[in-house]
């Protein structure tokens, strides 16, 4: 589509009148059409909101040079956001007295930060052009920064999300996985999203950055045999059998705040913190792949990027469909 009015473009330049009219008309219907069903275009603030990406890419960078961990939370924001009926920014409405949001969904709740930083962008940007960029797209944009600005993979982020007027606490705490899944569980529940083991392995190196609580990997340090014992001798002060519930430790002990792909390295280790992490790489039908990406981080790189894409297209809303929040928090 894009290459396509690039294509026409070129024609404006020649002097037969008839054929730039028909050739603008044909580009305009394939506009409508792109618009119609629902596609999103790298460029589509380039006119309505040209500072749009460099906004969000300083302040993004701004946050997470005070604090690393931001990029994690502005990453896992994308995820939780996504697999929740779609890339619709569902996941930044607050609870009010009469609407009931995710905040507070399991997967969410005393662990979902990084809200204040898109509320900052959000702010900036309706400043430069207001009621333009949705939150849906800061989202986006602002995981794509965050993964860059921890050393991980570019890529362009496709545009044109628009906001919910509607969020689902139930939805939230039935589409995102539970860290106590099984491969199958795994597998199934990126399936039911459209996503293949492959991406489910890639998508899971995110676990590259940032931190757990101890809440989430406890019966992993004592009842379970796939961990190096060393490992989980360590871990065990920081993690007691009760008590210490919100102690924090890395995902990705050797390397906490660099995109890398040391994450795969752990699990053929066995030096994997969540349960859900050892499973890619527990004698079942992921072994090959996360082995593959040990030995080669382009591969995984690429296949991070393509899969952060392809979740970024999880059912946006466009169009007429939604709206375009002026505080993220909040419907209009
Ligand atoms: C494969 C299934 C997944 C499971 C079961 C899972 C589960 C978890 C859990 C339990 C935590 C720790 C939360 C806490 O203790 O407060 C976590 C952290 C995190 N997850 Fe996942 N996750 C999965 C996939 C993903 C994906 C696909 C992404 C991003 C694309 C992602 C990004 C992150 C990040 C960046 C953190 C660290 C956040 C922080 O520092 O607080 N995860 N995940
Ligand atoms: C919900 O409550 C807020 C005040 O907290 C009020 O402003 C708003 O009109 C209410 N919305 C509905 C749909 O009742
Ligand atoms: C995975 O978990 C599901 C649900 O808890 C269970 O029914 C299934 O038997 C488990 N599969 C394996 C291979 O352990
Ligand atoms: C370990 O497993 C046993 C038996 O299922 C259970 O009673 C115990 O609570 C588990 N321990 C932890 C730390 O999860
Ligand atoms: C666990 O890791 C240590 C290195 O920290 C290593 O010496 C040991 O051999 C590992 N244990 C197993 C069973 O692989």
């Amino acid at each position: 589509m894009r290459n396509l009015a690039l294509v026409m473009g070129s024609y404006h330049t020649g002097s037969c009148t008839p054929t730039i009219t028909k050739m603008s008309m044909l580009s305009l219907i394939f506009l409508l059409v792109g618009v119609a069903s629902g596609q999103l275009s790298s460029t589509f603030y380039e006119t309505s909101c040209p500072n749009a990406l460099s906004t969000i890419k300083s302040a993004v960078n701004s946050a997470v040079s005070k604090e690393a961990r931001m990029g994690a939370f502005l990453l896992r924001i994308q995820f939780h956001d996504c697999f929740v009926n779609g890339c619709d920014a569902s996941v930044l409405l607050d609870d009010t007295p009469n609407f009931t949001g995710e905040k507070t969904a399991d997967p969410n709740a005393k662990s979902l930060r990084g809200f204040d930083v898109i509320d900052t962008i959000k702010s900036q940007l309706e400043r430069i052009c207001p009621k333009v960029v949705s939150c849906a797209d800061i989202i986006a944009v602002a995981a794509r920064d965050s993964i860059v600005a921890l050393g991980g993979p570019a890529y362009k982020v496709p545009l044109g999300r628009r906001d919910s007027t509607t969020a689902s606490l139930s939805a939230a705490n039935s589409n995102i996985p539970a860290p106590t899944l099984n491969l199958t569980g795994l597998i199934t529940a990126f399936s039911n999203k459209g996503f293949t083991a492959k991406d489910l392995v890639a998508l899971s190196g995110s676990h590259t950055i940032g931190l757990a609580r101890c809440t989430n990997f406890r019966a992993r340090l004592y009842n379970e045999t796939n961990i190096n014992a060393s490992f989980a001798t360590s871990l065990k002060p920081s993690c007691p059998t009760s008590g210490g519930d919100n102690n924090l430790y890395p995902l990705d002990v050797t390397s906490p705040t660099t995109f890398n792909n040391a994450y795969f390295r752990n699990l053929v280790n066995q030096r994997g913190l969540l349960h859900s992490d050892q499973q890619l790489f527990s004698g079942g039908s992921t072994d090959a792949q996360v082995n593959a990406y040990v030995s080669n981080t382009a591969a995984f790189r690429a296949d991070f990027a393509n899969a952060m894409k392809k979740m970024g297209n999880l059912s946006p809303l466009t169009g007429t469909n939604g709206q375009i929040r002026t505080d993220c928090r909040k419907v209009n």
